[in-house]
């Protein structure tokens, strides 16, 4: 499929993934790509059309129409969905709220998964990709994959101070609810895939889970 060094990243919300993927990128000189952003993106295009985010149908209905883009430098990551910049609108909280369920609609995912596998196969030398099924469906021979966990209150403190909310028990509530339709979807979900080397993140500096995957990456290439 590719001549690019895959390394996967997979894992839930708040585990430390975009951080460490873009580290470890970046320590390597690899690309990097945050899929994630790109169903978020969708969710917004899904959104901005008006259409109910619970209504399967109607949003595997336009996934032909929308057009998501993204750059891969790991220090300056882009997403834009039907040509309009979207990195400020996808990490509130409407398109956070309704992510999961346009996540499980099955054209979403195998429109997306194309779109990520066409980007992996551009990709000189290698990438980074960060996402839920990285190291299971889209890249399930990548050379190294890594399941990122960590225990969920260090989690909801992480994401609670990524978007400013001082509410940790609500930011930890909506992550477990996200984790839910994460894990128990019918397509693609979010499991620990063969081969797959976990790292909890819990106790560890972003430092040290980087440079515990470079060296992983540094072993096998
Ligand atoms: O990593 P994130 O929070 O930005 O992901 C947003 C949502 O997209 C999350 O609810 C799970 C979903 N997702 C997915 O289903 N598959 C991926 N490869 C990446 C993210």
């Amino acid at each position: 499929m590719t001549n690019a060094f895959v390394v996967a990243v997979d894992g839930p919300s708040g585990s430390g993934k975009s951080s460490t993927a873009r580290g470890v990128a970046d320590r390597l000189g690899f690309a990097y790509l945050d899929t994630g952003a790109m169903y978020r993106a969708v969710t917004w295009a899904v959104l901005r059309r008006g259409i109910d985010t619970a209504d399967a149908g109607a949003v595997a209905g336009v996934m032909d129409q929308i057009e998501i883009t993204s750059g891969t430098d790991p220090l300056a990551p882009t997403i834009a969905a039907d040509g309009v910049d979207v990195s400020v609108e996808i990490r509130g909280d409407e398109v956070t709220a309704h992510v999961s369920p346009v996540a499980v609609v099955p054209e979403v995912r195998a429109a997306l998964v194309a779109r990520q596998r066409e980007i992996i196969a551009a990709a000189a030398g290698g990438i980074v990709v960060e996402g839920r099924d990285i190291g299971s469906t889209v890249a399930p021979d990548a050379p190294v994959k890594i399941y990122l966990v960590a225990d969920p209150e260090a989690r909801a403190a992480r994401r609670a101070a990524e978007v400013g909310a001082t509410d940790t028990a609500s930011t930890a509530a909506s992550l477990a609810r996200r984790d839910h339709i994460d894990s128990s979807r019918a397509t693609s979900p979010l499991v620990k895939s063969d081969g797959a080397v976990e790292i909890d993140s819990t106790y560890l500096t972003l430092e040290e889970v980087v440079a515990t995957i470079v060296a992983i990456v540094e072993e096998r290439r």
